[in-house]
């Protein structure tokens, strides 16, 4: 029986305006679907759905009826990525028809007061300062933001969907079902790693096995080579390191929480009998999202969008090189506008690669921008591209990609 306050029953009965009262009914409806007993205050709220080409105009037509209805956020709302480059999406390709169609998806969530009316398209809100203290109810829709807020935040969130995402912000309030209670936030898997991971991507491969395996459980990491000092210096990619990991197990599985033994907020031990893995070998990982293809068109790093950390090493990596294909980078605006003053966009455009703000490829129309062939270290990146964008994905280290991005082949003993 799901609770409701004297102001939210109000809100439900249209005391508020038609647009309240709309969001409230998916509140309230997705709050008994899942035997909420009350609904939540939420600090803030992470929007998905915002790529032109996934919503069409069907999505783009309820997103202005909504706004005219007068649709307000209440609490503080960012944006998943778009397409495209909100600035420079000529330099990649798009037709100014699918251009002034994104525009206008970003231009409801504008009316509806998300971002303060200026909102930073992005999967990583929390690389631009919306970092949600532990123990704090949000409602983020994302899975790669969800599993991170979740699990090294020890915030607390489901993974909303498009609509349910914006009845949050609307409202300020979701379900206290799921994840915002304690009893969902216990290890029901035990990873042992076994395995040395050397590169950023060999946790984008661990995540990609365990996801599979540990399908919508909440795994618990023993033997990950991170400790309580990573954290506590805060200058290895320990971050960059938990996200690649959760945003691979939320892709092939449904991973939304984690924990790392001696790193994560709300570790502790899972009892004996919980359901056990042991990873010996990342190989499997790399190969199950790559397809048998040999010639790449496009190599797109940035997925989860990047952070200045992994500017820099991709700019490492390329520096002195000659790209033959292009190499996308994607990351958020403010990320970019900090790499440019530290040089880092230069030496990775000199050597022919691009940082896009904004933009996602995975919900891009990558088919029609031309591309049928697309090497990246991510296996998100890898198993959206497939799955979403319907192009050959080739999953393998920075390192191969850059080499890829050099050569324009791509091998599976490269990786
Ligand atoms: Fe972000 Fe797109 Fe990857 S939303 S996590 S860059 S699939």
């Amino acid at each position: 029986m799901l609770h409701l306050t004297p102001e939210e029953t109000a809100w439900l009965a249209g005391d508020a305006g038609p647009a309240v009262k709309r969001a409230m009914e998916i509140v309230v409806a997705l709050g008994r679907i899942y035997g909420a007993g009350r609904l939540v205050p939420v600090e803030s709220v992470q929007i998905s759905g915002v790529s032109y080409r996934n919503i069409g105009d069907a999505g783009l037509d309820f997103l202005r009826r909504w706004a005219d209805e007068g649709a307000r956020v209440r609490v503080p709302t960012t944006l998943n990525p778009t397409a495209m480059d909100m600035a420079d999406w000529l330099a990649q390709g798009f037709t100014a028809e699918f251009a002034a169609k994104q525009v206008d998806v970003v231009d409801a969530f504008v009316r509806m007061g998300v971002g303060e009316g200026a909102p930073v398209p992005t999967c990583t809100p929390y690389l631009i300062g919306n970092r949600p203290p532990p123990g704090a109810h949000i409602a983020w829709a994302e899975s790669s933001a969800v599993a991170f807020a979740n699990s090294v935040l020890g915030a607390r969130t489901n993974r909303e969907g498009g609509p349910g995402a914006i009845a949050a912000a609307i409202t300020g309030r979701t379900g206290a079902y799921g994840l915002h209670l304690d009893a969902a936030r216990l290890p029901t898997h035990r990873v042992e790693v076994a395995v040395s991971l050397n590169e950023l991507s060999d946790y984008s491969a661990l995540g990609a096995i365990v996801g599979q395996h540990a399908s919508q459980g909440v795994p618990y990491f023993e033997g990950l080579p991170l400790t309580s000092v990573d954290v506590a210096e805060r200058d290895s990619l320990w971050e960059e390191k938990l996200k690649a990991l959760g945003a691979a197990m939320a892709a092939t599985g449904a991973v939304a929480l984690f924990h790392v033994e001696g790193v994560t907020p709300e570790a502790s031990a899972p009892p004996d009998g919980v359901d056990a893995l042991v990873v010996r070998d990342l190989a499997p990982g790399y190969a199950e999202l790559s397809d048998p293809v040999t010639e790449i068109d496009l190599v797109w790093v940035g997925c989860p969008h990047a952070s200045l950390h992994e500017l820099a090493l991709i700019a490492e990596r390329v520096r002195g090189k000659a790209l033959r294909v292009p190499l996308w980078v994607t990351c958020a605006r403010p990320v970019r506008a900090v790499a440019r003053e530290q040089g880092l966009v230069d030496v990775i455009e000199a050597a022919g690669g691009r940082i896009f703000a904004d933009a996602c490829m995975a919900i891009a129309p990558v088919r029609d921008l031309g591309f049928r062939a697309v090497a990246t270290p991510s296996a998100k990146g890898a198993t959206y591209l497939r799955n979403l964008a319907r192009v050959a994905a080739c999953f393998g280290t920075l390192s191969a990609c850059v080499e890829a991005a050099v050569t324009g082949r791509w091998s599976a003993e490269d990786r």
